[in-house]
């Protein structure tokens, strides 16, 4: 079975947790992507949901495909949220990001009742931080922001490549309009303390990890897709 297999797996079993009527947060990502792809033929066949997307990327995939959009400010309540993640381990803390699509996923997710984690089993790890993980920031103040980040890593034992997001020849800009700094810490034993280091300083819009947010993964390898909870 290869990769897009194993990620359509995951999006079919995660397709079984929508309900008629719902309102649905959907994710970034190849992952997601599939998650669509099988939603649409649902929604074809006649289910009735109203999607909330992610990204600019996921919104256009949607409307092409003929699903039903709105904002968060008008359905700022949604039933579930289906994303994939970058990584993810035992507890379901994630990094999430690799699309730079992570403020939205968050803002997404946490005004989810449920969100559901939909990987293929490379995404599983025992620590995270092997996967570079993406830092949000404001263009206003990017070399002090990326400092401040270097310092709170040091304070936490944890060092490595701070490296600002391109795109070909240009910056890479969020749907937000902000920069991304990938961060090679190579292992993150406390995403706690590193979440909340990051979070306080000023330049740091959001960053991808997240804790406590996923309430269900579905993990699918070459032998089926299964279903873990956060230990
Ligand atoms: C998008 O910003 C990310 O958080 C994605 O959810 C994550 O990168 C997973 O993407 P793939 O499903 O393409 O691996």
């Amino acid at each position: 079975m290869d990769a897009r297999e194993m990620k359509i797996k995951a999006a079919a079993a995660a397709l079984e947790h929508v309900e008629d009527g719902m309102k649905l947060g959907i994710g970034t990502g190849s992952t997601a992507d599939e998650f669509v792809r099988l939603l649409a033929e649902k929604v074809a066949g006649g289910m009735r949901v109203e999607g909330v997307p992610t990204s600019e990327r996921t919104a256009r995939l949607c409307l092409e495909l003929g699903i039903t959009l709105r904002s968060l400010d008008e359905l700022p309540e949604l039933d579930l949220t289906i994303d994939g993640a970058d990584e993810l381990d035992a507890r379901l803390t994630l990094i999430k990001g690799g699309g730079g699509a992570l403020l939205r996923e968050k803002i997404v997710a946490c005004a989810s009742k449920k969100m559901i984690v939909i990987a293929d089993e490379t995404k599983q790890v025992e620590m995270l931080g092997a996967f570079p993980l993406p830092i949000e920031v404001n263009p206003f103040g990017q070399t002090a922001t990326r400092i401040a980040i270097e310092r709170a890593a040091h304070r936490l034992g944890l060092s490595g490549e701070l490296k600002l997001r391109s795109s070909g020849q240009d910056l890479f800009h969020t749907d937000g309009g902000h920069l991304i700094i990938d961060a090679s810490f190579g292992r993150i034993p406390d995403a706690e303390a590193l979440s909340a280091e990051l979070a306080a300083i000023p330049g740091v819009v959001e960053h991808g990890l997240f804790i406590n947010i996923a309430s269900l993964a579905i993990i699918a390898g070459p032998a089926g897709a299964r279903t873990l909870k956060p230990l």
